[in-house]
């Protein structure tokens, strides 16, 4: 089927409370789902946990609970976490359920049937007391990064996944599908940093703790993170079980939304393992990048970390979706800040986008008791620029967002949310309404109405209370005119009465007294 859209977040460790980085890419997926639903496409969204390993398991016994328990809770604590931020996913998985497990086992087999992965030995840096093995890179100055004691090298038995087998393959499929990877640039850091200096066989088990999927035949070893982790975007689709209608239905994926931290993993090892399992690829995969502090990544320690809650209660759902997406670039480093996040909010939301819903809404009463006047053409030169200006927003719009531009898609609705205001000086409905002057009077109260409901329906799909919140108080009862296909037309408004008094849907915040709330807020 052509007009479906499966789009993937990655699985999140439930190793604490979410911040603002894992929202941002939950709702970097759900957003593009919303849009893909709007356009009318059978679009499906997953998302999950991660929850095997030794951290989880460390982690639940000090806590004095089994790993599965402590994994349960934190599942229950994420979804109750989408939920509040209005995360609209078809299924969630988690990695211990046992629709995903058996999969896993079952592919596991597949891969050692098949030759593609041996038994051999890994040999690495490991620190005792943690019973963890680091890479070179990981530690700090040469000791432990967890607890840093001394490490020392250390050999165990291990299965390997043969990845040089694909690596030919990998690239050519590379270069035949241009849009696999976004943004571009990460192809080639892909290519020179891991493939062309020589791609290592990737360890797939370990001996050294339980909390994982046994190997079925070799139940000493657990399957380590990658093929357990990777493999829940098809096992979440009932992949290789009794039933395969959501997978015959999805795969291959449309979108899979990665962070940096995981490229390498998605764009080297999931690919060579589809190839091993004779499955398609996913269309595109996007990597982001990240979040950050003024004073660096965020960390408990430092005292910087924000959590979506705190802006969520204090300033709604969608304000908090808004800055996310709009201040986030998806190719380069975002930066928080309460300065930022105050700006955003004073300018675009209440400056720009409330204060035009409201400055028509008044007028519209003053002028003509609430009633909108029906289309009479464009009497003036203003009005006809202004329709066609926002013709060519709506297209732009779309253009940025097929890229999975994102921010740059919001700039472009918030383009015509200031070529709207602009109207508003350049035809002066005041000195019309002296005037008498009721065509171009009407005319320009339509279309004000007119562009407020296509601003409505654009932000949708990341602002979906402000966007039904402006489609009440303009009036827009008639569901054909909130879709997408009506945004293309700028005549068919009729007998639409907006509300008697405006409601503001964002007021100007004190910029002093917020500042100094999210800084506080930030070192809990
Ligand atoms: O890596 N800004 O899980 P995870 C933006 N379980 N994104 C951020 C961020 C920040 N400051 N911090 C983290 C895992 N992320 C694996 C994935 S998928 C088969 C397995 C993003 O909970 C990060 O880039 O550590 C990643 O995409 C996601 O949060 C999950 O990170
Ligand atoms: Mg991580």
């Amino acid at each position: 089927m052509d007009n479906k859209f499966y789009i993937t977040t990655p699985i999140y460790y439930p190793s604490g409370r979410f911040h603002i980085g894992t929202a941002y890419t939950t709702v970097l997926a759900d957003s593009l789902k919303k849009y893909h639903i709007l356009k009318g496409e059978d679009s499906y969204m997953l998302t999950g946990t991660d929850e095997h390993g030794q951290k989880i398991e460390t982690k639940a016994k000090e806590l004095g609970k089994t790993p599965k328990e402590y994994v349960d809770e934190m599942a229950k604590m994420a979804k109750e976490l989408w939920n509040k931020m209005d995360i609209n996913y078809d299924d969630f998985i988690q990695t211990t359920e046992e629709r995903h497990e058996k999969i896993v086992q079952k592919i596991f087999d597949k891969f050692m049937e098949q030759g593609d992965i041996y038994k051999g030995e890994y040999e690495g840096l490991y620190c005792v007391p943690c019973e963890t093995f680091f890479t070179e890179s990981q530690l700090v100055d040469g000791k432990c990064p967890d607890c840093g004691r001394e490490i020392v090298p250390m050999k165990e038995e291990a299965y390997f996944f043969n990845m040089k087998k694909y690596v030919d393959r990998l690239l050519k499929y590379y270069e035949e599908h241009p849009d696999f990877i976004k943004p571009e640039y990460r192809k080639n850091e892909m290519i020179n940093n891991f493939i062309k200096p020589g791609l290592e066989d990737l360890c797939v088990t370990r001996t050294s703790f339980d909390w994982g999927i046994k190997v079925l035949k070799d139940p000493k070893h657990v399957i380590y993170v990658w093929v357990d982790a990777l493999t829940n975007y098809i096992t979440a689709l009932g992949y290789m079980s009794e039933d395969e209608t959501k997978f015959k239905k999805y795969w291959p994926a449309d979108l899979q939304i990665v962070g940096k931290d995981i490229a390498r993993f998605h764009l080297i090892y999931w690919p060579i393992f589809l190839m091993a399992l004779n499955l398609p690829l996913p269309k595109t995969i996007l990597v982001h990048n990240w979040i950050m502090m003024k004073d660096g990544k965020m960390s408990k320690s430092k005292g910087n970390v924000i959590y979506p809650e705190t802006l969520i209660e204090r300033y709604g759902l969608d304000a908090t979706r808004y800055f996310l997406l709009r201040e986030m670039p998806v190719s380069q480093d975002g930066i928080f800040s309460p300065e930022a996040f105050i700006e955003r909010y004073n300018f675009d939301l209440c400056n720009d986008l409330s204060n035009l819903l409201n400055r028509t809404i008044s007028m519209i009463n003053k002028y003509f008791g609430g009633n909108v006047p029906n289309y009479v053409g464009t009497p003036n030169e203003v009005d006809k620029e202004l329709e066609e200006y926002s013709i060519q927003q709506i297209q732009k719009f779309e253009e940025k967002l097929n890229e999975y531009e994102i921010a740059n898609s919001l700039q472009e609705i918030w383009n015509l949310v200031s070529r709207t205001n602009k109207y508003i000086d350049e035809t002066m409905p005041w000195a019309l309404a002296k005037e008498e002057n009721q065509e171009k009077l009407k005319s320009s109260m339509y279309h004000l109405i007119e562009n407020l409901r296509k601003i409505a329906i654009l932000i949708k799909p990341f602002m979906e209370n402000t966007s039904n919140n402006i489609l009440r108080q303009i009036g827009i009862q008639n569901d054909e005119l909130k879709q997408w296909k009506s945004l293309t037309d700028y005549t068919q408004l009729e007998n639409i009465k907006v509300i008697e008094k405006g409601e503001p849907i964002f007021m100007r915040l004190n910029v002093e007294e917020e500042i100094e709330y999210l800084k506080n807020a930030m070192k809990k």
